[in-house]
């Protein structure tokens, strides 16, 4: 994290109030008094979440002839992470404060309060005693079978990455791939962070979405570079705003222990500049390893028989990331005839609910009849929502919250001429349509380019 962001920024406070509000992300076991930094996802976010992982899977493996999908297990043999490194430097330096009880990342203590009032940086008032760094395991430790004993130690995996390599000569063998080609995977990683914090930012337990693109060695920096650029265009297809990414090259001595080349795509949160997604030159450090753990060589052979290990290349992201750039980059607030109104400018492909069925007059049993029977012709190809609840203007704004881009209102011209008014949420134009027309009006604009109205 570095610089401070921009007046104009939204607060992470406010991201948090709307989801709240509107059901998108609950506080994890409530009712138990929650459960730090750990979230439940309510209908709005698992829609949002399904449509990142959709967007995501549709780039990476449906437009594409050189990527297969993989669900591998969340517990892996332990071996694994042997083999990968994690058991030995998965670690970050933790110290305790013996005085208020709390634990620090020792490299982030500049970022941390101490658990004084007024709060300060730990170390920082005569009272703080703290501990000396020790290095702290992030994996989750579980065991295997019904008697704990050795052996049946086993951890739920930190990345997805590790999955997509042990299985690399199964897809190398049974999809009949050459170099280049990628393994593309979607699912929960676990990390016992010491400090996670500013909501979905940093959270114990996440859904990855990653791939590994496998490559001859001397294609590797050109592949690197591709999969920047692409990972870019991604997310500014997706609404992103521009000024709101950079791309930020790690230099060697941050780089992770496998990594030949890292470059983070960032994105300017409230917290500041940070990390969205990582894109890794990875080397043959993987399949060696594992090679070398499993003795099954992972290699590619040709028919020629040319035989090499390929090089990894690694665009990785979580859902979690990308949903809280979203709604940071989406959220506006802004005053219509004198009224508030909070909207999400959601990329369509994005926002959960694509548009809202609203009769005008909730108690017209004829409105009511056309908006229903539009409503159940719209739900066969898209999350759409229906609302006859309280006054119109209500409904609107309701809609705009979530993000909803487009509403169809039946009214008493539905009545007479079988139009419908549709309303666009960003611009607030409204405009007549039969209401014959209404699903491929909606098809259609799902399908158009989107560029979000707050510019660049
Ligand atoms: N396989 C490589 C790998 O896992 P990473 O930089 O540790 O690399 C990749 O993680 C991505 O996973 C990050 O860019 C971020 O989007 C996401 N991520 C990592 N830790 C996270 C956490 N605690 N909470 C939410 N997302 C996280």
């Amino acid at each position: 994290m570095s610089e401070q962001p921009p007046t104009d920024l939204v607060t992470m406070d406010k991201i948090v109030s709307l989801c709240r509000r509107r059901g998108f992300v609950f506080p994890s076991s409530e009712i138990y008094g929650g459960l730090g930094s750990t979230f439940d996802y309510g209908h709005y976010g698992v829609l949002a979440k399904n449509n990142i992982r959709e967007r995501w899977l549709r780039a990476m493996v449906q437009e594409r002839d050189d990527i297969v999908a993989l669900d591998s297990a969340i517990i892996l043999h332990p071996r694994v992470w042997e083999a990968s490194g994690h058991v030995e430097g998965f670690t970050d330096p933790l110290v305790d404060c013996r005085t208020c009880k709390l634990r620090f990342r020792a490299d982030k203590l500049d970022d941390a309060q101490c658990g004084r009032k007024p709060s300060k940086r730990p170390g920082e008032t005569p009272d703080c005693d703290l501990t000396e760094a020790r290095q702290f395991n992030l994996m989750f430790e579980t065991t295997v079978g019904a008697v704990q004993e050795a052996g049946s130690r086993a951890f739920l995996r930190p990345e997805t990455a590790q999955g997509i390599f042990v299985n690399f000569k199964n897809v190398l063998q049974l999809a009949r791939r050459k170099p280049p080609f990628g393994i593309a995977q979607t699912g929960k990683s676990f990390r016992n962070e010491i400090t996670p914090g500013n909501f979905l930012f940093r959270v114990r337990e996440f859904e990855q979405m990653e791939m590994e693109f496998f490559v001859p060695p001397a294609e590797a920096e050109e592949w690197y570079r591709y999969w920047v650029d692409e990972r870019l265009g991604w997310y500014l297809a997706h609404g992103l705003r521009r000024s709101r990414l950079r791309i930020r090259e790690h230099d060697a001595e941050e780089r992770s222990h496998y990594s030949q080349g890292t470059s983070d795509i960032e994105y300017l949160y409230p917290i500041g500049w940070s990390e969205l997604e990582g894109v890794a030159n990875r080397g043959d450090y993987d399949l060696n390893r594992h090679t070398e753990f499993s003795t099954t060589k992972l290699e590619f052979v040709g028919q020629d028989g040319e035989r090499y290990t390929p090089f990894v290349i690694e665009p990785a992201v979580s859902i979690e990331r990308i949903l809280v750039a979203m709604l940071v980059d989406a959220y506006d607030e802004e005053v219509v005839a004198e009224r508030e109104r909070t909207v999400l400018r959601l990329h369509p492909q994005i926002a959960p609910i694509k548009a809202a069925i609203l009769p005008l007059i909730g108690k017209s049993e004829d409105m009511v009849a056309k908006a229903r029977a539009l409503y159940e012709e719209l739900r066969q190809r898209h999350f759409v929502e229906y609302d006859d609840g309280g006054a119109i203007g209500r409904r609107y704004r309701r809609q705009d919250e979530i993000g909803t881009p487009f509403a169809f209102t039946i009214d008493d011209q539905t009545l007479e001429d079988d139009t419908i008014t549709i309303r666009e949420r960003d611009s607030l134009a409204q405009e007549r349509l039969p209401i014959g027309e209404a699903s491929a009006y909606l098809d259609d604009a799902l399908a158009r380019p989107w560029a979000t109205p707050k510019g660049d």
